[in-house]
This record gives C-alpha cells, structure tokens and sequence, in this order.
C-alpha cells in the first residue's frame, strides 16, 4: 500500500478502486460537508484533497499544510477556493470543466422552457383542483420560439445554450470579455453591451464564474434596464445576483420571472422572502447532476487527484502557471 493519503469530503458517484490502489483513501461519509475546522485538521494529514463547492479551501487551510500537494475539486466552478494561495505554495488546483457543460445547458434550457411556459404552475393548478375547463387565456406564457435571448458569458455553457437557443430560431445577443467573430459567425450571436443586452432581451442567462468583479452584478439597476415580460436565468453562482434586488424586482414586476438553480447563500434560508414568489423557480443546484455526468466529474476529480500524486501534470488545471 501506497505510503500517500488522501481526504475526500464526499462519498462520490463513483467507485474508488483505482484511487485506492494507489493511495490511502478517507471519505466524509455524512451527508452535509465536514465542518472548516474538521477539514482544517485533515489537510494536516494528508497529500492530496478531493473536495466540493461546499468546502472553503481558503489561505489558511492551504497554509495550514505541509503535506499537500494536491486539492482535486469535483466542479468546474472553483470560487470556493483560494487559488492564488494555492499557487504561492505551488499546489496544483484540478477541476472539471467540459464534462458538465451539457447538462448544464440542458437544465438551463429546461428552466427557461419551464419558466416562460409556466410549467411548475400550471402543475400545481391541476394539483390543486383548479382546472375546470379549457380556457382561452389560462396559464398564459411567453413565447420561447423566436424571441431575444441575452447570454451573459459567451465560455463553454454560455455557447452550448446559444447552440440550443438556435434550434428555437432565437435571435441570441450576448456580452463577454472579447467579441468573437468567429462563433459570431458559426454561433450567429451578436456581440453587444449589457445595458443593450438587458433591455432588448426576452430571456436573460447568466453563464460566467463569480469573481470579486461580479459579484451582484445584478441589481436594482440591471432589473429596472430589463423588460418586464422578460425572465431571468441563472445556473452560475448565487453571489451574481443580489437577492434582495430581484426579490424587488419579481414582487413589484419590473421583470415577469426568474428561474435560478444558485442563491446566496446556499442553501437558501427557509424564511427568505424569495420563497413565496409564484414567479421564481429555484432548484438546489443541480443542473449539472444528470447521472453520466456526475460520474464523469467524479472520475475526472480523481485522475487529476492522482496525478497530483505522482507529481504528473494535471489535465485539467486551475493554475497550470505553476507548471511554467
Ligand atoms: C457546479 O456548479 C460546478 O461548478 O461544477
């Protein structure tokens, strides 16, 4: 047995074989993540972390360290982690890109579709006995075919839901860090300003990792640029919206609808006023949790875990200036 030692904050989608073989392997088996002092003291321990979105891997707990020389996150996202410190102890930092991005794109456009038809409504109206006849303009919903679709964040998602948006002969506006000419051309997506965006768009969709630049992006200003028939998307990060502004802006009208599988914090507090909104969808972060693709997450977590190990070259890498 391998003298290496590993935390994983999870039980995985996966089976562990390989990793074992290769390394001493201690899962968190409980349900909810282990507390920032239980993890504190694991990293002591161990050469490599296997962690979630849900772990705070801050400056301390890379600090706190001298055995590590790996953290695999199982997510694409990795604003939970401090990346720069991680970097100054030249502690590669994996994650999983690629494999999420379509269902990923997939929920987002389930939401989208959900949300302008006014499906979860409608099933609640048959639920609750409501449905007496056919009525003409019962559960009226907004188009989807053929209306203005705003993508916020033109990377790896943003372009898979361009890509489904053009099957509905969409017209597809976005804003990103740079004008692409060439997915201009095979995307047909326009390059324009938020403020532009925002005010000609039908359907808004967030796609962009939370960083210190955006976070609440949206609020009472983004709101009030917005149409008031149009809906609002968001399987980022919660931290892009301000949530007491879009409480605002769905319970005075200033926009018809959100649906958002991210809050802030998470999970969102059973009290918070957005829950008693009829016009806000929100899921408990799933949009990448088809089956296939959580397995796949979880296998590419642990081929970047174990090359950590070996001291390889990660495959997928946060900060691959390390290697430079
Ligand atoms: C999920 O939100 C991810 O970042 O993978």
């Amino acid at each position: 047995m391998s003298e290496f030692k590993v935390f994983i904050t999870r039980r995985l989608p996966t089976d562990l074989e390989q990793l074992q073989q290769f390394a001493n392997v201690e899962v968190w088996e409980q349900r909810q993540p282990p507390p920032y002092e239980v993890l504190l003291e694991k990293v002591k321990e161990v050469d490599g972390l296997l962690c979630l979105l849900t772990d705070k891997i801050d400056k301390q707990l890379i600090e706190a360290s001298d055995s590590l020389k790996v953290i695999s996150q199982m997510a694409v996202g990795y604003d939970n982690i401090d990346i720069a410190a991680a970097t100054e102890r030249m502690i590669p930092v994996g994650y999983t890109p690629d494999v999420l991005t379509d269902a990923t794109a997939d929920f987002t456009w389930g939401l989208l579709m959900t949300s302008a038809r006014r499906i979860v409504e409608a099933s609640q109206f048959t639920r609750t006995g409501k449905w007496q006849t056919w009525e003409p303009d019962l559960l009226l919903g907004s188009q989807v075919t053929g209306a203005t679709l705003g993508i916020v964040g033109l990377g790896r998602i943003g372009k898979a839901v361009a890509h489904r948006a053009q099957g509905f002969d969409m017209r597809i506006l976005y804003t990103s860090n740079r004008c692409d000419v060439h997915l201009e051309n095979t995307l047909g997506v326009e390059f324009v300003s938020l403020e532009r965006l925002l005010q000609e768009s039908d359907f808004v969709t967030i796609h962009m990792p939370l960083t210190q630049n955006n976070y609440h992006m949206f609020g009472d200003e983004q709101f009030a640029l917005m149409k008031s028939s149009a809906v609002l998307i968001n399987t980022a990060r919660g931290g892009i919206i301000d949530p007491d502004a879009l409480y605002r802006a769905l319970s005075k009208g200033t926009i018809a609808g959100a649906a958002i599988d991210v809050t802030e914090p998470e999970p969102i507090p059973t009290d918070s006023p957005l829950l008693t909104l009829d016009n806000l969808i929100i899921t408990p972060h799933v949009a990448s949790a088809s089956r296939q693709t959580r397995e796949k997450m979880a296998n590419m977590a642990i081929d970047n875990l174990i090359a950590g190990l070996k001291g390889d070259r990660l495959h997928d890498c946060v900060n691959s200036d390390i290697y430079h």
